[in-house]
């Protein structure tokens, strides 16, 4: 039963796999010419192109360290290539970055600066600034590291950059803010923790915070992130929780946090989904996008669930009343202030209560994915889900079946008698 549950669970997946695959190339900062003379030079820059075909569209995504650490997915025409205007760019200009035609789509997440706050009552979530203290780190004046070859296979796309922070220097000298990338040609579950699952509509970023030196007693830290969709201006991003099993015993694993753009479906589960209100807004869009992680932080670089506290999030707030505050940021270099675009704010701080603070640890590495149409499905997991909470039921739904067939036989052995005398 279970053998054959699974080997129809593999076939399912290969066969849904090979219709979502696309292939991905590698460009470095394209076509990148500066005059002599600019405040920067092109070896300063750090912008990763990625075109990934797939059999009707491309799929773009840019990484741009060059500032703030940030990603971009853009999905176009087929032939659609990407051009950006290097002076106008280093010069945090509107539309230097472009398309040869417009994109169908377009969502880009930008991780705006750092959080500290003073966790004084030890509950793990970062209350009103007004009573509590915090601080923003900027992280735009950091200068990005590639510390890994950038990996150049059609069929997964690789970097590591790192930083140091001004005025932060750490006994062992590693590097207090770390990134990793990825993007895949197809559907394939992450071999870490927390085991993402990756299609080849999306990218990942995973931002590691080593050693970086506490201001407060109970210092947490978090990531302030900058989230913009080519939905119309007052279109807005929400929150999702997938519902989930109790996960007690293995904080964040089991759950799923989603920023959803509108009429973008929640992840499905299929054992918990209950046809949720999100099920009727969905046929009205064509396009759409979306963030996703699981609230788990981990505390240790081994990455292992007993070693791990919870991400928390909280409201999100538009953004800005002055936009020229995000000019050196990658979506406005598209976008600039166009009016088909919505700019949103929002805050993840990483801790629960008493788990020590950032401090105990010194370690805090968080993963989230950002894609364009809906989450791809569980299936697999909630496969497993399924015999977990399966696991007693499974004989009954053998005997049932054994019923069945007794019935089934039954019934034939009545028609073969009932032909016979006729
Ligand atoms: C990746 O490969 C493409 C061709 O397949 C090549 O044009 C490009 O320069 C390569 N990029 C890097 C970063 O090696
Ligand atoms: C892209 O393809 C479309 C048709 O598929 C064509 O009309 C258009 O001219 C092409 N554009 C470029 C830049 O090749
Ligand atoms: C931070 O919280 C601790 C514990 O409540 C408190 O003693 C301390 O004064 C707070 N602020 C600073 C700057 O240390
Ligand atoms: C770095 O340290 C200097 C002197 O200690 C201080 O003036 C400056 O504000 C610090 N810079 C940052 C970004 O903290
Ligand atoms: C430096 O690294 C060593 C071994 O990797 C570790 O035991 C030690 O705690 C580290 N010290 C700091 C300050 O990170
Ligand atoms: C990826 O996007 C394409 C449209 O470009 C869509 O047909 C496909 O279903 C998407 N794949 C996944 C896994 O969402
Ligand atoms: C962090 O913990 C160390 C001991 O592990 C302690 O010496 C240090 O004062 C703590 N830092 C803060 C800001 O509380
Ligand atoms: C957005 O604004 C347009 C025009 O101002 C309006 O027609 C539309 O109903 C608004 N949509 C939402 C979701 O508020
Ligand atoms: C969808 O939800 C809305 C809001 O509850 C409801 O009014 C409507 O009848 C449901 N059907 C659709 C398509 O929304
Ligand atoms: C954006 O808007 C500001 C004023 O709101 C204006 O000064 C600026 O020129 C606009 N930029 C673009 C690229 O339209
Ligand atoms: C995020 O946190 C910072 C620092 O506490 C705060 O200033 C900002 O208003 C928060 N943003 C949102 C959208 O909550």
């Amino acid at each position: 039963m279970l053998k054959l549950g699974l080997f129809f669970v593999v076939i399912f997946s290969l066969s849904y796999i090979s219709a979502h695959e696309r292939k991905l190339s590698t460009y470095v900062n394209p076509g990148c010419s500066l005059p002599p003379g600019s405040t920067r030079t092109c070896d300063d820059l750090l912008l990763v192109h990625i075109r990934s075909e797939g059999a009707s569209d491309t799929l773009h995504h840019i990484w741009d360290f060059s500032r703030h650490p940030s990603l971009m997915l853009a999905l176009t025409e087929k032939n659609s290539s990407l051009r950006v205007d290097w002076p106008a760019y280093v010069g945090a200009g509107a539309h230097s970055v472009s398309f040869t035609s417009r994109p169908l789509y377009v969502i880009s997440v930008v991780v705006a600066g750092i959080i500290e706050f003073n966790d004084t009552d030890d509950s793990g979530a970062m209350r009103d600034a007004t009573n509590q203290e915090s601080r923003l780190i900027g992280i735009d004046g950091v200068q990005w590291r590639l510390v890994q070859p950038i990996t150049n296979d059609s069929n997964t796309v690789l970097m590591a950059v790192e930083a140091q922070l001004a005025n932060h220097t750490d006994a062992n000298g590693t590097a207090p803010v770390q990134i990793t990338m990825g993007a895949f040609g197809g559907e394939k579950r992450d071999s870490d923790l927390p085991h993402m699952l990756h299609s080849s509509n999306m990218s990942q970023m995973d931002i590691t915070l080593d050693h970086l030196p506490p201001t407060y007693p109970r210092s947490r830290f978090g990531v302030s992130l900058l989230a913009a969709t080519s939905d119309p201006g007052n279109a807005t991003l929400r929150y999702a929780d997938t519902r989930n099993i109790d996960d007690e015993y293995a904080p964040g694993v089991f759950k799923m946090v989603e920023l959803l753009s509108s009429g973008v479906k929640s992840q499905k589960f299929e054992l918990l989904d209950d046809d949720d209100d999100s099920s009727n807004s969905s046929s009205e869009i064509q396009y759409g996008g979306y963030v996703q992680w699981r609230p788990v932080v981990y505390t240790a670089p081994s990455r292992d669930d007993s070693q791990a506290t919870r991400s928390v999030h909280y409201g999100i707030a538009a953004c800005c009343s002055d936009l020229s505050q995000l000019r050196h940021m990658l979506p406005y270099k598209l976008f600039g202030n166009d009016s088909d675009v919505a700019y949103q704010m929002t805050n993840v701080t990483f801790g629960q209560p008493e788990d020590g603070f950032y401090n105990k640890t010194r370690f805090a590495s968080w993963t989230f994915v950002v894609g364009i149409g809906s989450p791809a499905e569980e299936t697999l997991s909630s496969f497993v889900m399924h015999m977990v909470l399966l696991g007693l039921g499974l004989p009954l739904v053998l005997v049932v079946l054994g019923m069945l067939c007794i019935t089934v036989r039954r019934l034939i052995q009545n028609k073969d008698d009932f032909f016979l005398s006729q």
